[in-house]
């Protein structure tokens, strides 16, 4: 049976908390304190109030295991800010305390938003991923307990920085949770015990595919509006490397997460291919087809192909082939994961030997009460690492397919391309770190035309 990293590192963090006290003295990060009663109640911030950060904070609000409020937000659009809260303060009435003071808006509102937290309490960071690292950071020094949403990196400049602010992490008992949410799912984890136990034998190939229509701001028009190039980059942020990763990290990054799970390993090096075929009047970076070939250490393939287009077959779910059998790692879209394994590789009725039995429990909930329950137990629990390095291995693949090249893991991580700069210091009258050409189009990839860099 293969050794489980889940256990492996959770054993390095146990010894390693019991270094927090030195750790702590040496780094000068806040010791947080520790709810350990569970009866204390844990302050939230929301730090980006989109889609995802109002799901989250709901998500926060109904963990069970001790009261929760949540006390400040920040954003750079006050609408954006205002929808959210209301949306919030409707379903959790009594457990919501954001007074306009408790609001703020701009480039440094996270700081402002942190600061009404005490050590020990939790800050959901679910802005567009550039600025992970920016926020991760000051969490760390103000020793809150963090949860942050996926890719927590865009390219190799941020990783390095996460993957040292993770490190920082790892020296003190803070929790960290990255919204990797399928690594929480009740039916993949069943199946990823099955797979390790045997069931379909040795992996010998994974196939992940998001091909649906347009997703996101996957497709972006022409700036008519009065917003600044940076405002207008930020809102639509899955059209700008810099600030997501484009439409290839931000999509894929969750069936190519759970096909290394499975196969408890990261891939060394990926190729690729892709085009931008119908792209009408936008002017974003994406391309609208990927299809990436990833390698791992052992020589088996990850095949992940993305495609955000119309009117083509649709399919958004990952499988793993392996010498004695198959397995469904999920179904359509991300939840229900709907878990099977199969004794051949024909995904048949027939042919079922195991699937999960529904209802499957919600990954996002689930994300959220173990983290919560880390905090109050005070158990190890750091997911920084893992979603610094799930980014990367996204990140790999996208270059892959924009370069035309070969792009190793060490290539992309040492890769200098830094796509977003200096990120802790934009004001709202900064320039973008994107400029648009004098024809209003950004650069995009041109695979075998310029290899260096992505543009
Ligand atoms: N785990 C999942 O399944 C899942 C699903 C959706 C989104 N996400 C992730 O969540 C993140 C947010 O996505 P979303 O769909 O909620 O986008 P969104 O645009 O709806 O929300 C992002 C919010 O952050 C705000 N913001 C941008 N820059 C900011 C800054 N510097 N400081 C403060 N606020 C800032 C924006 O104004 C916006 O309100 C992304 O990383 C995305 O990949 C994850």
């Amino acid at each position: 049976m293969k050794s489980k990293p889940n256990d492996l590192s959770r054993r390095e963090l146990m010894k390693k908390s019991s270094q927090v006290a030195v750790a702590s003295a040496l780094t000068g990060l806040a010791v947080p304190a520790v709810h350990a009663a569970g009866d204390e109640t844990i302050k939230v911030a929301l730090v980006g109030c989109g889609g995802r950060g109002t799901g989250a904070a709901f998500n926060a609000l109904s963990t069970k295991c001790g009261p929760t409020e949540l006390v400040a937000m920040a954003d750079v659009f006050p609408d954006r800010l205002a929808a959210s809260y209301k949306q919030v303060q409707r379903k959790f009435e009594k457990q919501v305390d954001v007074p306009e003071e408790r609001r703020f808006i701009g480039f440094d509102a996270y700081q402002k938003a942190m600061d009404c937290l005490r050590p020990g309490d939790v800050v959901i960071l679910t802005t567009p991923p550039a600025f992970r690292w920016v926020h991760f950071g000051y969490a760390l020094k103000k020793g809150l307990h963090v949860f942050m949403e996926k890719p927590v990196t865009v390219d190799g400049p941020s990783t390095r920085k996460l993957l040292k602010l993770a490190d920082e992490s790892e020296k003190t008992s803070l929790k960290v949770g990255v919204g990797l949410m399928c690594r929480h799912c009740a039916a993949r984890k069943e199946l990823y015990d099955r797979i390790n136990d045997g069931a379909i034998g040795e992996i010998t190939l994974l196939r992940a595919y998001r091909m649906v229509g347009p997703t996101g701001s996957a497709f972006v028009k022409k700036n008519t509006s009065d917003l600044s190039e940076l405002l207008y980059q930020i809102k639509n942020f899955h059209g700008f490397l810099w600030a997501s990763g484009g439409a290839f990290s931000d999509f894929l990054i969750h069936n190519i997460d759970e096909c290394c799970w499975m196969k408890d390993a990261w891939p060394v090096r990926a190729q690729g291919s892709g085009g931008r075929h119908y792209r009408g009047d936008a002017i974003d970076q994406n391309f609208d087809t990927y299809s990436v070939e990833y390698t791992f250490a052992d020589g088996t393939k990850l095949i992940v192909n993305g495609r955000t287009m119309r009117g083509c077959h649709q399919e958004f779910a990952s499988y793993a082939h392996g010498t004695r059998g198959s397995a469904v790692i999920s179904t359509s879209s991300h939840s229900p994961a709907r878990c099977r394994i199969y004794k051949g590789h024909n995904i048949a009725p027939d042919d079922l030997v195991w699937r999960f039995p529904p209802p499957e429990p919600d990954p996002y909930q689930l994300e959220w009460d173990h983290l919560m329950e880390a905090i109050r137990q005070d158990k190890p629990y750091n997911e920084a690492r893992r979603g610094a390095e799930a980014s990367l291995i996204t990140a790999m693949g996208r270059m892959a397919a924009h370069t035309g090249r070969v792009v190793t893991r060490d290539e992309m991580l040492n890769h200098d391309h830094d796509l977003g700069g200096d990120l802790d210091q934009l004001t709202m009258d900064s320039a973008s770190p994107l400029q648009a050409g004098e024809d209003g189009k950004y650069p995009v990839p041109q695979p075998g035309i310029q290899t260096k860099r992505e543009f």
